[in-house]
């Protein structure tokens, strides 16, 4: 796997890595390390209006000249100014979440920017290469944060069968077998996000870090499902409520959607921000049980990388 798929050279990468686009994690400090260690660094824009977005951005660029990337949530109310700082910013890559990007696609494309969705389908992923996307990130349910009904290991072949781009492969990858194991079934690359959370660069709460730092494998569960926005998280006492009230808010007639939809905004945001655990919702994977330090960027991209290519070549 020493030669890059010429999808990264393009971008100028040294690391088929992207640090996936987290809201409210992923500011211009952490996307902006990834990146000038040679991955792609993704600034997270969640629901930030242009102003937002512009800032993180301009703090990236103030730490690094490599390329990074900008991960625009759809559904966003602020989505054209956000990306009207992207395309004046010049950033390289726009990753999208909730939502269909055909409609900016142009706009992005003439402006030099590539356009890579995340799809938790082959369905989706289709749709996604006929709009013409330049790649797709096939995220399984084993990551951290919203997610759709398939595994990494299920969904990432079939999607490779399915469409002509390359796929990025994402969920449940933390180490070099992740990547290795990504390769095998058709992946170009992976994008990773809990095993960011605890980077060096990181300015998650440090409640937030040692709560990652002490999960294991079954220390994560699924809230949201009920309000069609399933999101994986740490257990804690806000997410163990969570799922309280959606199982007693299902078995009514008219459940209060409003409440529900109340108790999951802003949770992610006093989790970063915060620390506090009985109302932040500490998004993160399966893979929390494998985050057991606190490396820069660059060590993580580069044990990750050398140890996909021991494995890859002992084969
Ligand atoms: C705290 C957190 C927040 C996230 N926020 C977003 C987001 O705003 N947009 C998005 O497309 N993906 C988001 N994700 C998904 C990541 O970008 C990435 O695809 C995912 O974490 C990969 O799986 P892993 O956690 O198993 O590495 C988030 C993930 C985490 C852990």
């Amino acid at each position: 796997m020493k030669e890059l798929h010429p999808f990264y050279q393009e971008l100028g990468l040294k690391y088929p890595i992207f640090q996936g686009g987290m809201a409210w994690v992923a500011d211009g400090h952490l996307a902006a390390a990834v990146s000038e260690a040679g991955g792609l660094g993704i600034i997270g824009s969640g629901h930030f209006n242009g102003d937002q977005t512009r800032e993180q951005i301009r703090i990236a660029k103030s730490i690094t000249n490599k390329p990074f990337g900008v991960n625009v949530m759809l559904l966003n109310r602020h989505v054209d100014e956000v990306l009207d700082a992207i395309i004046e910013e010049g950033v390289s890559v726009v990753t999208t979440g909730a939502g269909n990007p055909a409609k900016h696609i142009d706009r992005l494309h003439a402006a030099g920017i590539k356009v890579i969705p995340v799809v938790p389908s082959v369905g989706l992923a289709k749709i996604m290469e006929r709009t013409g996307v330049d790649a797709v990130i096939a995220e399984g349910l084993e990551s951290g944060g919203h997610i759709g009904k398939l595994t990494t290991m299920a969904l990432v072949p079939q999607v490779v069968d399915a469409v002509n781009i390359p796929v990025i492969a994402a969920g449940g990858i933390a180490d070099g077998r992740g990547l290795a194991a990504a390769q095998m079934l058709g992946a170009i690359g992976v994008q990773m996000g809990t095993r960011f959370l605890t980077a060096q660069e990181s300015n998650i709460h440090r409640n937030y870090k040692d709560a990652v730092l002490k999960a294991k494998d079954v220390d994560t569960l699924v809230t949201g499902s009920y309000v069609g926005h399933a999101a994986r998280v740490l257990k804690n006492k806000m997410s163990k409520n969570f799922i309280k009230f959606e199982k007693a808010e299902s078995t009514k007639e008219e459940p209060d959607m409003e409440a529900l939809e109340q108790l999951g905004n802003g949770a992610l945001r006093t989790a970063v921000q915060t620390g506090d655990s009985e109302h932040g919702s500490f998004m993160a994977g399966e893979v929390s049980g494998m985050v057991n330090d606190e490396p820069t960027a660059a060590e993580i991209l580069d044990r990750v990388w050398s140890q996909a290519n021991e494995l890859l070549n002992n084969k």
